[in-house]
């Protein structure tokens, strides 16, 4: 925990840290809990900072990166932001790739951190607002050409082990220590599954009674084995319809939560109106999960989720009215 520590080296020391409030408000009269971790009070506004710091802290200690060499990432905007605050500091120059499909916010933020952004252009058809898994295959053939093109460092969020360990080594233990270990189950809207993966790891190390639920959208849930009906859900920054996500093991799964768009959205905005927590639409789908829930298998018990990132990163869209 550093939120209190005295003067910092940079930045990059105030990521983690962050506070564990009880959603009381919106749970009244329900009985049970939701805590909920506020990742968006991150430097760059969202949980993805920690990941980028420990890709790179890894990526150094292992003899990946020397100095001056450029890193590049496929991103929905958070883990880029967090590169670019992360690189930025350290001197690495940064790509980020990143779909139109994602809102504008997130690359005018990475430019001014330094970043120097490639936009790749939705699939025909396609959706602003809504990325789809075949509109993120683009993203990666174009960050995978960058990378040949410059001897690139690929900071690989979906393959590199230090995303989740990000989560296992921190988010996790800090909400265990947070709430006294007082956790009864965690949910989580999944993209790469890395802090799934991490948080659940650390849990159910803990206590293995913690029981661990993925949240997918409604209509594109293929990890829980349903059919994909709706590729253009409205929940950026994840369910990408992929089959396998190196990062969650099924160990670790004890059950799928499927969220519609309109729950989701109805969450994030009760969420700012009566939490006064302003955060994006996958933070309204943790919290909409956890509800489900708390109303279902979980009834009385508590559960903790993560508020991923700043309702900031979505003035550009109507999830504010
Ligand atoms: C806003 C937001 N929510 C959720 C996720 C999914 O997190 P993870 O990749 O750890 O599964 C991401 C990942 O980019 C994100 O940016």
């Amino acid at each position: 925990m550093n939120r209190s520590r005295g003067v910092l080296a940079s930045a990059i020391e105030a990521i983690g840290g962050t506070p564990l409030v009880e959603l009381s408000r919106l749970t009244r009269g329900m009985g049970g809990r939701i805590l909920a971790k506020l990742e968006y009070l991150n430097p760059g506004f969202s949980k993805k900072d920690r990941i980028a710091r420990q890709i790179i802290e890894d990526a150094e200690a292992q003899g990946l990166l020397q100095p001056g060499r450029t890193v590049v990432e496929l991103t929905s905007g958070n883990t880029g932001t967090g590169l670019a605050i992360v690189c930025g500091i350290k001197g690495y120059p940064f790509v980020a790739v990143m779909s139109r499909g994602n809102s504008v916010e997130r690359a005018r933020m990475m430019t001014a951190l330094g970043a120097e952004v490639v936009l790749v252009d939705q699939l025909p058809g396609s959706k602003p607002g809504a990325v789809s898994g075949g509109d993120l295959e683009l993203v990666e053939r174009e960050a995978q050409r960058i990378v040949r093109e410059r001897s690139a460092f690929r900071a690989d969020q979906f393959r590199l082990e230090s995303n989740a360990r990000a989560h296992y080594l921190h988010t996790g233990p800090e909400i265990l220590e947070q709430s006294g270990g007082a956790i009864d189950a965690f949910c989580d809207f999944v993209g790469t599954g890395g802090s799934f993966g991490g948080c659940a790891a650390a849990f159910k190390e803990y206590n293995p009674a913690i029981r661990c639920y993925v949240v997918e959208p409604e209509g594109a849930a293929v990890l829980a084995g349903d059919p994909v009906t709706n590729p253009h859900h409205r929940i950026q920054g994840g369910g990408y319809s992929m089959a396998h996500l190196l990062m969650v093991r099924p160990e670790h799964v004890d059950g799928y939560v499927k969220v519609s768009d309109e729950e989701t959205i109805a969450a994030a905005r009760r969420l700012a109106k009566e939490e006064g927590i302003f955060a994006g639409f996958s933070s309204g789908a943790n919290v909409a999960a956890a509800k489900r829930l708390l109303e279902g298998e979980c009834r009385g018990k508590t559960v903790a989720v993560l508020l991923n990132d700043s309702g900031l990163k979505y003035l550009s869209t109507d999830l504010w009215e």
